[in-house]
Parts: C-alpha cells; sequence; structure tokens
C-alpha cells in the first residue's frame, strides 16, 4: 500500500524545541504501530542532525534523504532500512551535513513527493528542532501532527511558535492565486499578535470564498499535544493551559492526546539504542505510547486530505453526477501529460491523460467511446499504476478528447490522492533547479 495514495496516515513528530524527546517519540511509536501489525516507516526528517538510526543501534545507515537530494539514488525506496524489528523500516537522516538543513523548495518538493510514494501502512516524520520552513513544511504534509512539549516554559513557547508558523504556512497554502495572497498578507500584516479570528473577520467583507477555505482549512487541522518528561502530575495543567491559548489565538483545536513522565527507562533506551517498547511492554510509558499509535493508526485521511487540497467543502458529497464541465468547475483540475489507456469493451486504447479533477479527468485517445460508455482509464507509468472506473461525459469536437466522470468512490477517492500529487508535482516543476 502506498501512503498518499490509500489513506495510510501520516504521523508528523514536531514541536520547535530542541531535546524534547520528539525523536524518542517518534521511534517508540513506530515500534508501536509495527507491534499493532502495520508495516511503519518512520522517516528521519531532521535535516540538520538527524539520529533515528542511532536509537534503532544503526552505525553505518547507507543512503539517506540527502542522497536522494544529491541524486546518488532515483527514489527513497533504496534508502529504506530494517531496524531489526518486525515491521518496522527506517529512511534515515543524514547526520549533520553542512548546508543540508537548508534544501530549498524545490528539493524539499521533491522529498515529499518521495515519503507521500513509500510503500508502507503507517509513517511517521521526525522534524528536527527550529521553526524553519523545512521543518514546517514536513510537519504540515502530515494527517496528523503530534507537537512534543515539555512542561518548562522554553518548551511551550517555542511549541506556541511552531504551531503558528505551520498555521500560516497552511494558510498560505490554501491561497490559489495572487489577489488571495495580496489579500492574505493585508489581512495579516503588522497583526501577527491577534487572533487568528480577527483576520477571518477583515477577510471575510472582502475575499468570503478565501476566508471560507482558510477557516475550513484551519478548522480541520490535526494536531495535538503530547507532554513529556513531566516530573508531577500537575504539569499536565500547563499543557492544558497551552492548548487553550492556542485554540484561542490560532483557531486550531490542538487536545493533550497524551503525557509521559520523565522516565529512566526511556532515558536508558536511547544509551542502550534501542527503543524502549521493543524491550519491555510494560509501564506507564508503553501504555500512553501505545494507546497513542493505536489512536493514530485508526484515523481516517480521506477528510483532511480534501480539505486541505480545497477540493471539497465537509458538507459536499464526494460522489458527484451531472455533466463534467460543471463539476470541474467546482473542482481544481491539474493540467498533466502522463501515458494512459482506455480500456473500452475489454479493449485497451492508448490514451493520454490531459487534465484531472477529484471528479473526472480529460484524455485524448486515438479511439473515442460512445456518450455513456462505462470505462476504465489507466496510469501505466504513473507510480502504483492507478485505474479509475469511469462514464464517458462528453467528446471533444472531433479532436479525440473525451471528458469522463469517474464511477464510484474508490476511484473518487484515488482521484484526490493523485490530484494532490500531481498538483505537488506541478509545483516542483515551477522554479525548481534543472534535474531536481
Ligand atoms: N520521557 C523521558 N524521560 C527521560 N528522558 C527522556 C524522555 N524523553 C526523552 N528523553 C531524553 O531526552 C533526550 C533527547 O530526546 P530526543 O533526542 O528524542 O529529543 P528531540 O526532541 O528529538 O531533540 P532534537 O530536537 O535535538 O532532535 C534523549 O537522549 C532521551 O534520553
Ligand atoms: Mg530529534
Amino acid at each position: 500500500m502506498s501512503i498518499g495514495r490509500e489513506g495510510a496516515p501520516i504521523v508528523a513528530v514536531g514541536g520547535g524545541k530542541g531535546g524534547v524527546g520528539k525523536s524518542v517519540i517518534a521511534a517508540n511509536l513506530g515500534v508501536a504501530m509495527a507491534r499493532l501489525g502495520f508495516r511503519t516507516l518512520i522517516v528521519d526528517a531532521d535535516l540538520g542532525a538527524a539520529n533515528q538510526h542511532t536509537l534503532f543501534g544503526i552505525d553505518r545507515p547507507g543512503p539517506t534523504l540527502q542522497a536522494l537530494v544529491d541524486r546518488r539514488i532515483e527514489s527513497l525506496e533504496e534508502a529504506v532500512l530494517p531496524t531489526g524489528i518486525p515491521r518496522l523500516f527506517l529512511v534515515p537522516g543524514s547526520g549533520a551535513v553542512a548546508g543540508a538543513a537548508n534544501i530549498g523548495h524545490a528539493r524539499k518538493q521533491k522529498i515529499m513527493r518521495h515519503i507521500r510514494a513509500l510503500e508502507a501502512e503507517a509513517l511517521i516524520i521526525d522534524c528536527g528542532a527550529g521553526t524553519s520552513f523545512d521543518v514546517v513544511d514536513f510537519f504540515g504534509m502530515a494527517d496528523q501532527r503530534l507537537l512534543v512539549v515539555a512542561p518548562q516554559l522554553t518548551s511551550m513557547q517555542n511549541a506556541y511558535a511552531f504551531l503558528k508558523s505551520a498555521v500560516y504556512r497552511l494558510m498560505k497554502q490554501v491561497t490559489q492565486n495572487a489577489r488571495e495572497k495580496e489579500a492574505l498578507a493585508s489581512a495579516v500584516e503588522g497583526r501577527e499578535t491577534e487572533r487568528l479570528r480577527e483576520v477571518f473577520a477583515r477577510l471575510r467583507s472582502q475575499e468570503p470564498e478565501l476566508e471560507e477555505a482558510l477557516a475550513l482549512a484551519v478548522g480541520t487541522y490535526s494536531a495535538s499535544i503530547v507532554g513529556n518528561m513531566l516530573e508531577q502530575p500537575n504539569q499536565r495543567a500547563g499543557l492544558v493551559a497551552l492548548s487553550r491559548m492556542m485554540e484561542d489565538f490560532l483557531s486550531v483545536e490542538v487536545p493533550v492526546r497524551g503525557v509521559i513522565e520523565l522516565s529512566k527507562a526511556l532515558h536508558h533506551s536511547v544509551t542502550r539504542r534501542r527503543p524502549l517498547l521493543a524491550e519491555s511492554m510494560t509501564g506507564s510509558e508503553a501504555d500512553t505510547l501505545m494507546a497513542l499509535a493505536e489512536e493514530l493508526i485508526t484515523h481516517d485521511v480521506s477528510t483532511s486530505r480534501r480539505v486541505r487540497s480545497r477540493d471539497i467543502r465537509p458538507d459536499e458529497d464526494v460522489e458527484l453526477d451531472g455533466p463534467l464541465a460543471k463539476y470541474l468547475r467546482r473542482h481544481p483540475r491539474v493540467p498533466a501529460d502522463v501515458a494512459a489507456s482506455l480500456e473500452v469493451d475489454g479493449q485497451s486504447w492508448p490514451a493520454r491523460l490531459l487534465d484531472l479533477s477529484q471528479g473526472g479527468a480529460r484524455v485524448s485517445c486515438g479511439h473515442v467511446p460512445e456518450l455513456g460508455a462505462h470505462i476504465v482509464l489507466r496510469l501505466p507509468d504513473y507510480p502504483g499504476r492507478p485505474s479509475f472506473p469511469a462514464i464517458v461525459r462528453n467528446q471533444g469536437a472531433g479532436n479525440g478528447r473525451v471528458g469522463i466522470q469517474f464511477d464510484g468512490e474508490t476511484a473518487t477517492r484515488r482521484a484526490v490522492a493523485l490530484v494532490q500529487a500531481m498538483a505537488a508535482e506541478r509545483k516542483l516543476e515551477v522554479g525548481s533547479a534543472p534535474g531536481v
């Protein structure tokens, strides 16, 4: 199963501050998910000082994320390492390579595209410290985001700043054109300390559609706090206060999902270079981490992904009918130029995918099937070789082009994922360095 395409959850572990336990928690969550029976992959996206491999006792990790950036490997799959724990694998990051922490937009897009294409049933991204765009973007690409927070004031401040950067980054990504970007920038400008809902209120009169999309994306942003290294039970109250402040100022609900105490066992597991849950399943740390893993793995990722891509409103049905032209206006179309084939009456015809939305596609094909025909669109060269049962809804005037509407929920779900992947790729082409 491929992550971004089939709905396997992507969980990011971040939190802004260094040394609060992000990597230790990511490693143990990985062990927990693997124990629950899921083929799990941890991606060490800490580009400054990757150390996941050390936590698993691996000395020389071989190819890393950096190898992909340097084009020493073609696919991130080549960097996947066994961890010694059944069903758990690791994509290591590079330890302190000069310049690696600043990879630039195109390279980051490439890494994210490769991460989404990895074969797994669950994926955990260990984000580095700090609030740079690189860190924030890896955090943002997940379906669920964990902010690891220690009960110290500095950790709480950093977690707030980190979430704020992530939310502002998300809002920027939701804007679709220069006018919207401008409207958002002027609504925010000079007022970074005020509540987000006041920014929304200002936008509402000026750009109601944008305001609606932003409020929806922010309102469905999935993040939670994991307290770590608590020394007294009452320290939980500080985390709850942080959570309330996040909701008040940033309009996102960030519940405290679990707390882990300061634990000698966890500390020693780092020295022994073996995650605690690989050794022992007793103790409150193990209980908390297992419960957290179970919640994360059963999370339905489809809605958050569609909302983020601005494909649907929550009250909108994914199943669409009516002519193609109608719903193509309702859903963003991604231009494509991808080899395809159309299966018509059991016969396969070479075709070209011209563009795609979550509802349907335009295809050029030497053989133009009849209106209303049930066909299958296949993309044999695309990762995962997706196929889409569809119905022919219109035919271009003698130019071999057909408009098709996807038939059934599975096809729609696949299309949603593919639209996102293609949109991400398109971004890659815009302004990318040659060959990246
Ligand atoms: N609950 C805990 N109890 C005791 N020690 C802990 C706990 N969690 C983490 N640690 C210790 O804190 C250290 C730092 O943890 P970790 O490397 O996971 O932090 P990090 O947030 O990933 O840091 P960085 O930002 O540098 O990547 C570890 O060496 C570990 O020993
Ligand atoms: Mg770390």
